[in-house]
């Protein structure tokens, strides 16, 4: 009695149980409710990852049509929060309006907030799946200056977020397919990652009775960091930065240098000791947008191309097991989109949203939840008195 088990960063803690996500870091392997990454990535869109992830099978034809449809009815959001917007500096950074958009979300839908009703907890599963397309894109008019684009349900999810980017009212955005589907792809590889920083943080919210937005807005906080979900922001700042394939030695030099605090980023997973699988298919992604849109020539990701090839020579990357991660081909793809870079941890908060709600979901079926409560180990003073001063 009295003693607990000291683990920083949580190296082998489970805080949970869950029947979500399998994750293999030494072999590889990931699987949504049972089915390999490579499988739903190849077969499947993101709509339908999401009805996997929240309900635990694949929807039938009718189910997966219903589901859809669900999703398009909500995807507007409520007058009175563009306001909210126009409160923000033009330059604000898209995560900082995405902490408080979403929060905010909970002032404004009353029908979905009593968690301890599976029906509120469906429809904000519903409205937060349906408005985070609309409310990151509207991040983006904002730093613009252009209007808002209302969204257009004859779309697909993916070309409905490029819409909404790149649209204006003056000239309609036309989709091109393959760039819709690398969204889609996109979207579809990060839904889920099991008990990531971001994820465990929404568990965490949600544990103490938090109410879905408000959790979501926690996991948008933690997922911002450059070590989560601001690496693909990251990746592209560092590829900037080393400018030149001739510079690429020097940062590969300073990576390794253990008094430096630069580490090449886009590199490196706590779970993967091989080959993120995520990773794979967004290489083979990154190649068709690339081939798409004539790009094999830029010089960004000319510079992306070698380091790859060099780090994964490298001994000291060899010896760590420090692969690419999916965040170093989701920037170079999303850059080759079109989309800023500042928006592109916005995007992976997007695409997450449904894990974290369906890991939110998970913990309140549970009949053993309970509020999470770590404990610490304190090395700090032993009692000691006020001095008379
Ligand atoms: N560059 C250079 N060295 C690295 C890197 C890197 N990107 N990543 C790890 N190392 C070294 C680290 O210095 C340590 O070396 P040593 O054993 O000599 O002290 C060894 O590899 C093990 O690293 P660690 O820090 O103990 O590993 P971790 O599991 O705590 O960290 C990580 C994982 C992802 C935070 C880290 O690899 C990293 O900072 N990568 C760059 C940021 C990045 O790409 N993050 C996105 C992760 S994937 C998306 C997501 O899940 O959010």
């Amino acid at each position: 009695k009295g003693l607990f088990t000291y683990d920083p960063g949580f190296m082998s803690t489970a805080s949970c149980d869950s029947q979500i996500t399998f994750i293999d870091g030494d072999k590889g392997i990931l699987l949504h409710r049972g089915y390999p990454i490579e499988q739903l990535a190849e077969k499947s869109d993101y709509l339908e990852v999401c009805y996997l992830l929240m309900y635990g099978e694949l929807p039938s034809a009718e189910e997966k049509e219903h589901f859809v449809r669900t999703v398009k009815k909500h995807t507007m959001v409520h007058e009175q929060l563009s306001f909210f917007y126009r409160g923000f500096r033009r330059d604000a950074h898209p995560m900082a309006i995405m902490c408080g958009v979403v929060g905010a979300l909970s002032a404004f839908y009353h029908d979905s907030l009593d968690i301890n009703d599976s029906q509120h907890r469906e429809i904000a599963a519903f409205r937060l799946i349906s408005k985070m397309p609309t409310l990151a894109a509207m991040c983006y008019k904002y730093s613009t200056g252009q209007p808002f684009m209302f969204p257009r349900n004859d779309l697909t999810y993916a070309e409905n977020f490029l819409h909404m980017m790149f649209g204006t009212p003056c000239e309609e955005y036309k989709p091109n397919p393959i760039l819709a589907n690398a969204m889609d792809r996109i979207f579809l590889l990060h839904a889920d990652h099991e008990q990531n920083a971001s994820t465990s943080t929404v568990r965490l919210a949600g544990s103490s009775g938090a109410n879905p937005f408000a959790c979501v807005a926690s996991g948008i906080a933690a997922l911002w960091g450059p070590a989560h979900g601001g690496a693909n922001e990251a990746v592209l700042s560092m590829l900037e930065q080393i400018g030149d394939e001739e510079r690429i030695p020097e940062f590969i030099e300073r990576a390794k240098d253990k008094d430096d605090p630069f580490r090449l980023m886009g590199f490196g997973h706590r779970v993967y000791k091989n080959f993120d699988p995520r990773a794979k298919v967004m290489k083979q992604t990154c190649d068709e947008v690339l081939g798409e849109l004539g790009l094999d020539n830029d010089p960004l990701l000319r510079i992306a191309k070698r380091l790859e090839q060099i780090a994964l020579e490298d001994p000291y990357f060899v010896e760590r097991k420090l692969y690419p991660n999916v965040d170093f081909y989701s920037g170079i793809i999303l850059k080759a989109i079109g989309i800023p870079t500042n928006m592109f941890t916005v995007i992976f908060a997007l695409s997450r949203t449904i894990g974290w709600i369906a890991h939110w979901h998970e913990h309140h079926s549970s009949p053993i939840a309970r509020i999470g409560r770590p404990r610490q180990l304190y090395l700090g003073e032993k009692k000691r008195d006020y001095p008379e001063r």
